[in-house]
């Protein structure tokens, strides 16, 4: 990337992104929900772990690599599954690029604007993102066509509650990109003129479908008719986790698990990964942050499944706090997609080497020779930091 457009940190990132794209398309990134209590949580809570770094003895060489749910990476950092990557002309594509160029792994949701055989196209390592949505046949095929096209794992995600209200307002998003949909964004538009010209150059405005809730090669159906149907689909049982868990046969994580019974139950439910996640703050507001749930999570499960953690990531020393509290690795969210405001493929691999950049220093710094070294004791806490959720109260 061009030094004049290179960003030396994630909040840079996010200034660019503000700063390139419409009013509604960055607003849409930052989503968040209710009073955004959970969404700030996840990133403050970061900040109230510490290190105590040593001063000689760092080891010279550190090794990030690691593999997860059957795949290597080149560092402990995925690309979560997000849905709203249309505020890109090359969306999904361009992201599934930069991970592939910097050797690591791309979820893609169920939401997604590009379909899942042009992405893995571009990166081999990607796991279908599924909602339940749409009850056991249209859910057995979407894992099908997955499946057929090379998909190395299924994400499951369920903890979507549905929660609409933003006390900072939420984005108008258009039912479909229509002539007059087209004229009544343009002033918008108009305060933006690169990314207006990105998309001029395509000569197609975004497409507001899901392309992977359909059939393979057809457009998809319109993102709101697959959203009304979400909203109408009896959310999923523990069986229905087996059941889609046996379907698959293949690597299966259950993303948003917060709470150590819940996490037990999707060990038995036959899960290969779980994500301690809330959906960086999308739903449910109040829920704290993911990384305070982690370390009594990994210690009831760790042993048995692969733990993530993804929400609040904005540093590589975050990644490092998470590993040193029992992730095997994280996902990001928002820092990629803020990469992918600002600069397309280059900015989200310019987001990846900030986050492999600042881990390495984390290493160096504890001196740690790679991810797998680091422990609990590494991380300076602060009494009740952690949140046990979801074990019986003492004497029950
Ligand atoms: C704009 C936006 C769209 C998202 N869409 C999806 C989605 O389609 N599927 C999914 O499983 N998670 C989705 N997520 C949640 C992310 O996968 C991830 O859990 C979260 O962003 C992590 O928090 P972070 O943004 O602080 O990194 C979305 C998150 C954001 C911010």
């Amino acid at each position: 990337m061009a030094r004049d457009t290179w960003f030396e940190t994630v909040s840079i990132a996010q200034q660019r992104a503000k700063k390139r794209l419409p009013k509604s398309a960055y607003s849409a990134l930052l989503a968040g929900s209710e009073k955004g209590l959970t969404v700030s949580d996840n990133v403050e809570a970061f900040g109230e772990l510490g290190f105590a770094p040593h001063v000689v003895g760092a080891c010279e060489k550190r090794d990030l690599a690691t593999t997860v749910m059957g795949q290597e990476v080149a560092m402990p950092v995925l690309i979560s599954p997000t849905g709203v990557q249309a505020i890109h002309p090359d969306g999904e594509v361009a992201v599934a690029r930069a991970a592939a160029a910097r050797g690591t792994a791309m979820g893609l949701s169920s939401f997604a604007s590009k379909p899942i055989e042009e992405v893995i196209a571009a990166n081999p390592k990607t796991f279908f993102q599924i909602y339940w949505l749409g009850g056991r046949d249209a859910i057995a095929a979407r894992a099908e066509r997955a499946r057929a096209a090379g998909a190395v794992g299924l994400i499951v995600t369920t903890d979507w509650s549905f929660s609409h209200g933003r006390d900072w307002g939420s984005p108008k998003i258009p039912e479909k990109m229509d002539l007059r949909t087209i004229v009544e964004m343009m002033p918008e538009g108009l305060t933006r003129p690169s990314w207006l010209l990105e998309w001029a150059k395509t000569l197609r405005p975004p497409a507001l479908r899901a392309p992977n809730q359909g059939a393979k090669g057809e457009p998809g159906p319109a993102f709101f008719n697959v959203y009304g149907e979400w909203m109408g689909t009896p959310p999923p049982t523990w069986e229905d986790i087996a059941w889609l868990r046996e379907l698959w046969g293949g690597p299966f994580m259950l993303k948003g698990v917060m709470r150590i019974d819940d996490a037990k139950r999707a060990v038995d439910a036959g899960v290969s990964a779980i994500s301690v996640s809330n959906h960086g703050g999308n739903n449910l507001d109040s829920t704290p942050a993911s990384i305070r749930a982690l370390p009594a999570v990994a210690e009831a499960v760790g042993d048995q499944v692969e733990v993530l953690l993804d929400g609040g990531i904005r540093r590589g020393s975050d990644v490092a706090k998470a590993l040193a509290l029992g992730a095997r690795a994280v996902m990001i969210g928002r820092a990629y997609l803020w990469g992918l405001g600002a600069a397309g493929q280059a900015g989200v691999e310019n987001v990846l080497d900030i986050l492999y950049g600042g881990l390495d220093s984390a290493l160096r710094g504890l001196g740690k020779a790679s991810v797998h070294d680091l422990t609990p004791e590494d991380v300076i806490m602060p009494p009740n930091f952690v949140r046990a959720l979801g074990v019986p109260p003492a004497g029950a």
